[in-house]
């Protein structure tokens, strides 16, 4: 069997919005679009994906959180409802997601033999899936003809700290690599996060009346062009210096761990990322990014 490889990882935000503005049928509401400069960078990141074969879209999601370990969801398929919680008005999305359960327990069984991380299935066919998962499947790939490995979050953060959580994030990033290196599978690997998180605490009138969006503060906007800098310079490590100070400071989503996970599992890239699109959704800040992995000593030749 040759070697698999992840071919590309990618920051990939999942603010509902973004959904809300396209109109999937899958989602209730009606909007009149907003939002165009993120969801053009959707779009030149779905062009690009095109161009790369691929197998499987593996996502860490900061909103399934988990406090005992990292989970994976375990069955073939999850059906169901999913109604976002802040946004109830903009997100009530009939989702159907195809599992790759054999890579999901792959990853998880690397990560608890190699890594002595604890490690769960979710095996109850009524889960509810998390909607940091479902926004971020459907704008990568809105045709769901992939199936998915998804991974929890666990709060690492919130029970010790930044450090703590890093240190574990790049644990499950080198099994995650190795799980899916051993799979034979050719991978996408998502982190599905903002950057900056300060958000706006009342919404406007017409959701996405755009004369409103604007980034929180400029301390938010400083700390985002920073770590835009790094990406596209090809900084990672850097990046994973500073986590400390961003996750604090911006109040980031990276808290939640995909951010580590993924730059440890693209081996902390010295490349340059393709930045495909930035903008703010109430307040924060959203940076849609790509890792060509595939082009850097990503691809086996076996
Ligand atoms: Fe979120």
């Amino acid at each position: 069997m040759p070697r698999g490889q992840i071919v590309a990882g990618c920051l990939a935000p999942h603010p509902p919005h973004l959904v809300y503005a396209e109109n999937p049928e899958q989602n209730e509401p009606r909007s009149e679009g907003g939002w165009e400069q993120l969801r053009w960078g959707y779009e030149r990141l779905r062009e690009s994906l095109s161009k790369i074969d691929h197998d499987v879209l593996v996502i860490l999601s900061p909103h399934w959180q988990t406090y005992v370990g990292t989970h994976f969801l375990g069955l073939d398929n999850f059906k169901g409802k999913s109604v976002d919680p802040v946004f109830p008005n903009l997100f009530r999305y009939t989702y159907d997601l195809d599992i790759d359960v054999e890579l999901s327990q792959a990853i998880a069984k690397e990560a608890m033999e190699e890594y002595n991380l604890p490690c769960k299935m979710m095996e109850n066919p009524d889960f509810r899936v998390d909607y940091g998962t479902i926004v971020t499947s459907h704008l990568v790939n809105p045709v769901f003809d992939k199936p998915l490995v998804v991974i929890s979050s666990n709060r690492s953060r919130h029970y010790y700290s930044v450090e703590v959580m890093q240190e574990m994030m790049i644990s499950l990033g080198k099994a995650t690599k190795s799980a899916i290196e051993k799979s034979g599978k050719k991978a996408v690997i998502l982190a599905s996060n903002s950057l900056s998180h300060r958000h706006f605490t009342t919404e406007s009138d017409i959701p996405e009346d755009m004369s409103k969006e604007h980034i929180t503060s400029h301390a938010m906007h400083l700390w985002d062009m920073r770590m835009i800098d790094h990406m596209v310079n090809g900084r990672a490590k850097d990046i994973l210096n500073e986590m400390p100070e961003f996750t604090e400071q911006s109040i980031a989503e990276s808290d939640g761990g995909g951010f580590s996970w993924l730059l440890s599992a693209l081996d902390e890239p010295e490349y340059p990322a393709i930045l495909h699109g930035y903008g703010t959704i109430i307040g924060t800040g959203n940076a849609i990014v790509e890792w060509p992995a595939y082009k850097h000593g990503g691809v086996a030749d076996e």
